[in-house]
């Protein structure tokens, strides 16, 4: 699929935030960016990111299309958010597709504070561009081990419609952060529990081969989520997902990710 980064998004991040186009090396990390790299991860990926979701929600609601034409409200937690491009981009779907949601909370969880700044900034300019009314709870919080993910029941004390990870738990894996387990399985028997009876879980991450687990990550995430007893209800298609965003710095630039969405 294509898309094409809305005009006022795509001055926003370009002209009035600095943006760069700057892709990169796999496993890379970026919870240690300091501003300049995360300008450069906002006008490469930050991109990727919101068309993907875009993609990968509009699919889903196609086939799904009761799901929440009778919610007026939803709420959104997004593990390892970043610079919020998935969530710009859902936000954006929704506000075109369900004109009778009026509010959505979204609590947007990472541990690079220079990150979720600019999240902040592109948020309070997307309300100007929407109806819907958005409540933001950043939650500034660096996970070091496995014990650390209880510390986000204190952001998580009530279940939410969709819970969301993009391309950030392959950073655990880089960075061992769980020793050498597998991270998506800890995360998934984390955050199942916190998604409501008829909510969704989407797990987006790279396609790569890590060179820390030694595995290729889509294959990884498959054996943590049968770990984790998650049912897959819907995946990418293949063994990856191609998408194209086009914005001012390039034109159908390319992402390949994979995918696995699972219900309650
Ligand atoms: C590749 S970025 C993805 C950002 C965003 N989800 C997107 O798709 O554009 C990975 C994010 O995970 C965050 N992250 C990585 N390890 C983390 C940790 N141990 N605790 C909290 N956040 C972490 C990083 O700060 C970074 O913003």
């Amino acid at each position: 699929m294509e898309i094409t980064l809305p005009q006022w998004l795509d001055t926003l991040i370009f002209d009035e935030l600095g943006a760069k186009y700057s892709p990169s090396y796999s496993d890379m990390t970026n919870i240690d960016d300091d501003k300049e790299k995360t300008l450069n991860y906002l006008g490469t990926y930050f991109p990727r990111s919101y068309a993907e979701s875009y993609c990968i929600f509009s699919e889903y609601f196609r086939a799904n299309n009761t799901y929440l034409s009778n919610k007026e409200q939803l709420s959104i937690f997004d593990f390892g958010s970043g610079t919020g491009g998935e969530i710009i981009g859902l936000l954006t779907l929704l506000n075109e597709q369900f004109p009778n949601l009026k509010l959505i909370k979204i609590v947007a969880l990472d541990g690079n504070q220079n990150a979720l700044q600019i999240y902040e900034k592109i948020l309070k300019t997307l309300q100007m561009h929407i109806d819907v009314q958005i409540e933001n709870n950043s939650a500034p919080i660096h996970i070091d081990d496995f014990y650390d993910l209880h510390v986000l029941d204190k952001v998580m004390n009530k279940r939410f419609d969709i819970i969301m990870s993009f391309k950030a738990i392959c950073e655990f894996v880089t960075k061992e952060q769980f020793e050498r387990q597998n991270a998506y399985e800890h995360i998934a028997k984390f955050l199942t529990p916190k998604i409501k009876d008829d909510g969704i879980l989407l797990f987006e991450d790279v396609t790569t081969y890590n060179n820390t687990s030694q595995e290729w990550l889509p294959i990884m995430m498959d054996k943590g989520l049968m770990l984790a007893n998650c049912v897959i209800s819907k995946k990418n298609e293949g063994y990856n997902q191609t998408y194209f965003i086009s914005h001012s710095h390039k034109t159908n630039d390319k992402s390949k990710v994979a995918w696995r969405l699972i219900n309650k």
